[in-house]
């Protein structure tokens, strides 16, 4: 069975006085039944690390370069990452493929260099409003999946989180109805592709995951669990998701 994960995804959010929200976090999930993962800007990372060291809070960056080291003003490596204390790392965050243009093959190379520095992928993909409205969302989520994962995807080193872009952000989330036929679909072209491996990946719901509908969208088959932004900056917020996801 794939155990179920609660992850946050903190975005351009946070400085050191946030760090008393995972305190909370950790007070009150000192024995979560399922894994919660934390995703602060960099600049936090390694204190969150620090702070989160021997509790059930894992934590990762929020993309890294394809390279291990070089002249890359400004970028992040993922041995960089797994040194601050990351496990694991977001790559292809639709912000990321819309603010700095990267492409399905930038993002496979990314998830690339997670796997060589240890570190969990997670790697997202999900259709704009324009596309579901063409009645594209398959075809662009099946293309997504085809050209980011790597062929060396696994259920220890690779999560998927499907985020419609659309609901990102804007308080608008799918139908389970639509929602279950996504997840559906790319747990089939996971099998397809990964054979077991496929059925070990993890599949997140991300796009809007509050308190109020966590349990609704954790009830949806091949749901493994949600990438959460804005409702997990705050311990008041992310916790009852983690407590939903915990009875799912
Ligand atoms: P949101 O963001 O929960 O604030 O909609 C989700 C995400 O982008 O991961």
């Amino acid at each position: 069975m794939r155990r179920k994960l609660a992850a946050g995804n903190w975005k351009m959010n946070g400085t050191g006085a946030s760090l008393s929200e995972v305190e909370a976090l950790i007070a009150a999930h000192p024995d979560p039944k399922v894994d919660v993962l934390l995703c602060p800007p960099a600049t936090l990372l390694e204190r969150m690390s620090r702070l989160a060291n021997g509790s059930a809070i894992a934590t990762g960056g929020q993309d890294c370069h394809a390279a291990e080291s070089g002249a890359h003003t400004g970028d992040i490596s993922a041995p960089m990452l797994a040194d601050a204390g990351a496990s694991h790392v977001i790559v292809g965050h639709s912000e990321r493929r819309d603010d700095h243009g990267e492409t399905d093959a930038m993002v496979r190379a990314k998830a690339e260099a997670a796997h060589r520095a240890g570190l969990v992928a997670v790697i997202c993909c999900g259709e704009s409003l324009a596309e579901r409205e063409g009645g594209l969302t398959l075809d662009i989520i099946g293309g997504q999946l085809a050209g980011s994962l790597p062929d060396g995807a696994t259920g220890a080193n690779t999560v998927v989180a499907y985020e419609p872009i659309w609901a990102i952000g804007t308080g608008k989330i799918p139908t389970t109805g639509q929602i279950g036929e996504v997840h559906d679909f790319i747990r089939a072209e996971l099998v397809k592709r990964f054979g077991a491996e496929g059925e070990a990946i993890r599949v997140l719901y991300g796009g809007s995951v509050k308190p109020s509908n966590a349990a609704e969208i954790f009830a949806v088959a091949n749901v493994d669990g949600a990438l959460v932004g804005g409702a997990s900056l705050k311990a008041a917020d992310f916790s009852p998701i983690i407590a939903a996801l915990e009875e799912a």
